[in-house]
């Protein structure tokens, strides 16, 4: 019965769906591809909408709010883990690479949600973890069931040293050694995270074959590409040689990975990963931490045949409020002559809210925040609840921990569960996400950073989201204007033109708590300042407006066409 409904409801849909289709192209009519001027936006499975109020969110709570992402603005969801998995971290130790944990739904709801998506002119991109597996992997039980079976070459497992130390000095991510001993086998495994995610051997080419398979399983299925999750430690040293250590300015020691880490042999996996993807027009986005913008230049590819959207976390790293330090990553990113991808936090890291909020101010730098990296040239990608100014709920007491990261190094790193709380619909209990118990409670501010209560005020941090991203949209200089920064040694204000087709778009951000006055000269750029047009602004953000300059107001937001 309940099949047959399903059914009939996407034959319903059919026409609709077609239509829809046909208004998702893959490219514009200049041939820029679609992710160039996509919105994206992060979807927290656990914590965006649960339907049957278990605590936990899941597909069919994701799919009865894309009408809320639609109206948003939001092109692209990126939905983090929702394979089986036994949730050791979360999702990110996947047991099964073609499936929906039941926790989450089913295969049916993932095409439901897919058919309501494509209604709603919304892709999905799903995380592909590439670099590891869950314990439980089928795979890993049976590579892990002797030294002789056919799967013992899929991860990477090794001899003791003489004494039954771990084969080197290598360290997890989450703390402790990255090789645990199996008694049963009498070796070590090695895992860059937790014993609970053994490493995949990228050097059998079964194991390439076997994710290169998950992949296509997926784009059959209709996603529209993958993030690709802790991809710079795909490959470890074939020697296994020992990591040398750095000394910090504070004194302490520090390992740097110089053996496990962003190995060569990652970018020949990437271009034939890349090859499957371009089969079905797909994205590919990295999850790259680089040290710097030339290793991030290489994750694009040599012609430009590896990853689309490499995300930028040497901006996303900057942890203070700072216009110069912001022009500088900005302009160092714009200088490798690549398409940015844009991300001012994550499940990984705390909310900007937090971050580059003054404690008395946030709800103005949330939007100075969001006119910052919604205006750039490139491709923006969002975390739910960063439109609502959400905060971190960080635990108080070890106890109440549920990340590995943070019940491994408590008390100096709390981990990752303040940043993952239960998206803030309304003032009901719970914010509105369950009438269950959520799996991680909700901060107080869900009272009034909430869905309901901001769409109500013309002057919610949610409606300046919501105009921004409308203007973005059908702005052609925002959209994909060249990028010029001007002033460049304001230490308050940033500021910069974004030009195309002859027009130019002017963006002002004063990141300082104090009013800045700016001169302005755009004769250079063939603009003038004598016939600006106001497309955004907070309020009262400028005064004395002149052929030469104005005054922002304290963490103003200020976006005008420029004449000539
Ligand atoms: C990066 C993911 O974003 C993070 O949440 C996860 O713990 C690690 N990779 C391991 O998969």
């Amino acid at each position: 019965m309940l099949k047959h409904g399903i059914a009939a409801a996407l034959l319903a849909l059919a026409p609709a769906l077609a239509s829809a289709q046909t208004a998702m192209k893959n490219v514009d009519a200049e041939g820029h591809p679609w992710w160039r001027h996509a919105v994206f936006y992060e979807v927290y499975p656990r914590s965006f909408a649960d339907s049957n109020n278990d605590g936990i969110g899941d597909l069919n709570g994701i799919a009865s709010k894309t009408g809320y992402l639609k109206a948003l603005g939001v092109d692209a969801i990126w939905i983090t883990p929702c394979f089986p998995s036994p949730q050791k971290d979360f999702g990110y130790d996947v047991a099964d690479y073609q499936n929906i944990d039941p926790m989450y739904g089913t295969l049916a709801d993932f095409d439901r949600l897919s058919a309501q998506a494509k209604q709603d002119h919304i892709r999905i991109i799903l995380d592909f973890v590439i670099n590891h597996t869950s314990d439980q992997n089928k795979w890993f039980l049976e590579s892990r069931s002797s030294k002789t079976s056919p799967y013992r070459n899929w991860y990477v497992w090794h001899d003791a040293k003489p004494g039954g130390q771990p084969p080197n000095n290598w360290e997890s991510d989450f703390g402790g050694p990255a090789w645990t001993f199996d008694q049963k086998t009498g070796q070590y495994y090695y895992h860059y995270f937790e014993a609970a995610q053994p490493d995949l051997n990228w050097r059998n080419p079964a194991v390439e074959k076997a994710m290169f398979d998950a992949t296509r399983f997926w784009y059959r299925r209709g996603v529209s590409g993958f993030r690709l999750d802790a991809v710079d430690t795909l490959f470890e040293d074939p020697q296994l040689r020992d990591n040398p250590f750095k000394t910090n300015s504070d004194g302490t020691k520090e390992m740097i990975n110089k053996y496990n880490d962003k190995l060569p042999q990652n970018h020949e996996v990437l271009r034939r990963l890349r090859k499957v993807a371009d089969e079905s027009n797909a994205v590919l986005i990295g999850e790259t931490w680089t040290e710097n913008i030339n290793q991030l230049h290489e994750y694009y590819g040599p012609h430009d045949d590896e990853i689309q959207m490499p995300m930028d976390f040497l901006f996303t790293t900057i942890n203070v409020l700072s216009a110069s330090k912001f022009r500088t990553q900005i302009n160092q990113a714009e200088s490798s002559g690549e398409w940015p991808v844009w991300v001012i936090t994550n499940h990984d890291m705390t909310r900007s809210y937090n971050r580059y909020g003054d404690g008395k101010h946030n709800d103005e730098i949330a939007k100075l925040m969001a006119g910052m990296y919604l205006t750039l040239r490139g491709t923006p990608i969002m975390y739910y609840g960063e439109e609502l100014g959400m905060e971190n709920n960080d635990p108080k007491r070890k106890e109440d921990v549920l990340d590995p990261l943070g019940k491994n190094n408590w008390p100096q790193n709390k981990g990752r569960d303040g940043e993952r709380t239960p998206m803030q619909w309304n003032t009901s209990a719970n914010a509105g996400f369950t009438t269950g118990k959520p799996w991680l409670p909700v901060p107080a501010s869900y009272k009034t950073h909430n869905v309901e209560t901001e769409l109500k005020d013309p002057n919610s941090i949610l409606n300046f989201y919501k105009r921004l991203l409308a203007l973005r949209h059908t702005n052609e200089a925002l959209i994909e204007g060249d990028f010029t920064s001007l002033n460049n040694s304001d230490p308050n204000v940033l500021a910069y033109l974004r030009s195309y087709k002859g027009k130019s778009v002017l963006v002002a951000l004063n990141m300082s708590a104090s009013p800045q006055k700016v001169d302005l000269d755009l004769s250079k750029q063939g603009e003038s300042m004598r016939h600006l047009n106001t497309l955004l602004a907070t309020p009262s953000a400028a005064r004395n407006v002149s052929a030469k300059g104005m005054t922002l107001a304290p963490f103003a937001v200020y976006i005008a066409e420029t004449g000539k």
